[in-house]
């Protein structure tokens, strides 16, 4: 080891004792500067703060990042805002076309158009015929068996059987009576059309064009694309003449005019 001289020792400390007394007002300096500063910033806002009521506290840091949180555009709430009423519009709008693709409604749909709606309206409106529209053929007909019939047979058949009212007799804004408004030609033996054909337009008219409940038992019994009666009459296992006697809750439709019933079945 290398002895450092005494005297050298004594200059070193000698000058670091000069630099720290050097640095040490520099520091005591320092906190000089705000205080000097601080009057000159307070004076010229000075007038302005007495009017006021006093300064608020300054926030708690949760708070003050939350002010300074980037905040949505109005514009972008606008567009989230009418985002769930967009969807809603687009899932109505897809529905019929994935309801109307398979089954009773979507075979009832083409059937209707092709043979019905050039006197019903196309869309059920009404015309030489009565409209189906806003409940009024569930009206006619509170059970689809009799309305299958009606129109399987056509207004002719009734009128030359006697049977007056082919539907509710106590219909909510009259019975319709067979005959008094023109003449409905036979879905059978007039324009062609088979059972399931006919059980197709019918669910159409119903459940499309009078808004029939879809949740309801006569929709599962007979309208659905699963319903058994359908797919029966599809397969040419069942007919208009026996359904009865294969489905349990069935009213008898048969080849004759027969009297129509209410609600309740009277
Ligand atoms: C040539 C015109 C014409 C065509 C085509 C026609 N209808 Fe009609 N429809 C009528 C007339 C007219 C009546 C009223 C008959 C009466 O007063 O006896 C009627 C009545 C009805 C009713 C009774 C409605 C109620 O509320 O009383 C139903 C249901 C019906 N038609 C279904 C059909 C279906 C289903 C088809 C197609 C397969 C069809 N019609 C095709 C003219 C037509």
């Amino acid at each position: 080891m290398t002895e450092i001289p005494e005297h050298l020792l004594k200059r070193s400390q000698a000058r670091r004792g000069a630099a720290g007394d050097a640095a040490a007002p520099a520091a005591a300096a320092t906190p000089a500067v705000p205080n000097a500063a601080a009057p000159a910033v307070a004076a010229p806002k000075a007038p302005a703060v007495p009017a006021g009521p006093p300064p608020a506290k300054p926030d708690i840091p949760v708070v003050a990042a939350y002010k300074a949180r980037k905040k949505i555009p109005v514009w972008a709430m606008l567009t989230l805002s009418i985002l769930p009423v967009w969807m809603f519009m687009y899932v109505l709008a897809l529905k019929p076309v994935v309801a109307k693709a398979t089954g009773p409604l979507g075979a009832g749909t083409k059937v209707y158009a092709g043979n019905c709606g050039s006197c019903h309206g196309a869309g059920g409106e009404g015309g030489v015929g009565y409209a189906f529209t806003g409940g009024s053929v569930t009206t006619t007909f509170p059970h689809i068996e009799d309305q299958l019939r009606w129109v399987k047979l056509g207004s002719a058949a009734y009128v030359a059987a006697g049977v007056q009212v082919a539907g509710d007799p106590n219909r909510e804004g009259g019975a319709h009576v067979a005959g008094a408004s023109g003449v409905m030609p036979a879905a059978a033996s007039g324009l062609g059309l088979t059972d399931v054909e006919i059980l197709a337009v019918v669910c159409h008219e119903r459940f499309d064009l009078a808004g029939a409940a879809e949740d309801s038992e006569e929709f599962l019994a007979w309208c659905s694309p699963e319903s058994e009666i359908y797919l029966a009459l599809e397969a040419g296992t069942a007919t208009f003449d026996n359904l009865h006697e294969q489905f349990e809750g069935v009213m008898a439709i048969g080849s004759v005019p027969l009297p129509g019933s209410g609600p309740t079945g009277a």
